[in-house]
């Protein structure tokens, strides 16, 4: 595989603070290249060989804002089995749904804008269900639950302008972890 060349922007970039804005239809040539890219960036930074070849870190889900455009637009890349991933493209996105229980990633979340440790722990929705749409401006639903919740909830607050570092209480990084599920 070859590397896109994309640039992803660092947590100190004020570009990603701003607010995505909705995207129109139909895709322009450009984002649906963009949308490849991020996918093939994803896929590439989860394969250990590549991983190494290219110094990456492991990312599942990336958006626009982080490669430098603010538009409401954001992928995730799982892998289901060993070598074989799953895809979601996710445009315009709102939360129909969700659950009260909160879970918490136990090892911390990641974000490839963030290069650094972060103590603490960012509460999250266990379950919910999104409205969005897909490259070819197809409407569709999606209950997502665990850490596909946590990572469609993460790039949400990308396209809102929220890192989860903004999530974790500063005085006490730990907060309510006794009312949260760890996963
Ligand atoms: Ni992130």
């Amino acid at each position: 595989m070859k590397l896109p060349k994309i640039k992803i922007l660092d947590e100190k970039n004020k570009m990603l603070r701003k607010v995505s804005t909705e995207v129109t239809f139909p895709l322009t040539s450009k984002e649906k290249q963009d949308i490849k890219d991020m996918i093939t960036y994803l896929t590439m930074s989860q394969i250990q060989s590549e991983q190494e070849k290219y110094n990456l870190r492991a990312g599942m889900g990336l958006a626009y804002v982080q490669i430098g455009t603010p538009k409401r637009i954001f992928v995730i890349v799982e892998e289901i089995e060993e070598g074989k991933f799953k895809n979601y493209v996710v445009i315009n996105p709102e939360i129909v749904s969700q659950s009260a229980e909160l879970v918490f990633v136990g090892e911390g979340e990641g974000c490839l804008s963030v290069n650094r440790e972060v103590e603490g722990i960012v509460p999250r929705c266990a379950r919910i269900t999104v409205k969005a749409y897909d490259e070819n401006g197809k409407c569709y639903q999606i209950r997502v639950r665990e850490d596909i919740a946590v990572a469609f909830q993460h790039e949400i607050d990308h396209l809102n302008g929220i890192l989860f570092t903004d999530r974790i209480d500063k005085n006490n990084p730990y907060k309510n972890i006794d009312k949260m599920r760890e996963i």
